[in-house]
């Protein structure tokens, strides 16, 4: 059976192609349906935006579709950035301005206070309608200023919980094993390997 991943992000489609690798799906990109829509994430929830990808897609293609929306929600800050993550300080601003604008927001917040999660939200569209979602959490605090150089995003302000170093100053294999995507996508191969059971069964 074949499952087209919603994404044009290459590095998300290495890492979902990774995970799911040992399912015996066959895993397309966006690559090989150029003429797929471009989708809007204007939802304003990270489970509305991936459910509004993957169903596009799914209908689109034909296909089973999955899609992912994540992001960095501070308690501090009211859940912000929340689904506006990834242009907080502006559309086209980039990583550095978003951590810049978030570190400025939290002058003079103390360290218990700073506490944040990351979430990712997968879902997966199937051409009859139906769909899940699945949610990955990974919880931690935000540093008073940026340190590390791997990662993207916010990594080098995050501290997960219990750990020295920010996401950025960790190897990826080493964020990949707790990350918020790793979790959601394990849920997901989970739910997948229960469907692909069941489809047996009735054959
Ligand atoms: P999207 O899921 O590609 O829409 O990502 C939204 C934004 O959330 C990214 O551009 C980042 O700013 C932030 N984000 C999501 N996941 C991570 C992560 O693992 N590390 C750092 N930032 C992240």
């Amino acid at each position: 059976m074949d499952i087209v991943l919603a994404t044009r992000n290459v590095k998300k489609a290495q890492e979902l192609q990774r995970i799911l690798g040992d399912t015996s799906f066959r895993i397309l990109t966006l690559d090989s349906f150029p003429d797929c829509p471009e989708v809007i994430e204007d939802k304003d929830s990270f489970e509305g935006n991936a459910l509004k990808k993957a169903t596009t897609v799914a209908k689109h293609t034909g296909l089973v579709a999955i899609a992912d929306d994540s992001g960095l929600e501070v308690d501090a800050l009211d859940g912000r950035p929340g689904v506006i993550s990834a242009y907080y300080a502006g559309m086209e601003a980039s990583d550095a301005e978003n951590i810049a604008k978030l570190l400025f927001e939290l002058k003079g917040v103390p360290a218990e206070k700073r506490t944040a999660r990351f979430v990712c939200c997968i879902a997966i569209a199937f051409p009859d309608g139906q769909k899940e979602t699945f949610f990955g959490y990974v919880y931690g605090k935000i540093a008073e200023e940026p340190k590390g150089r791997s990662g993207f995003g916010y990594d080098p302000i995050f501290y997960p919980l219990g750990q020295e170093k920010t996401f950025a100053e960790m190897s990826a294999d080493q964020k990949d094993s707790i990350s918020h995507r790793k979790q959601a996508l394990l849920k997901l191969k989970n739910y997948l390997r229960k469907y692909l059971n069941k489809q047996r069964d009735n054959t």
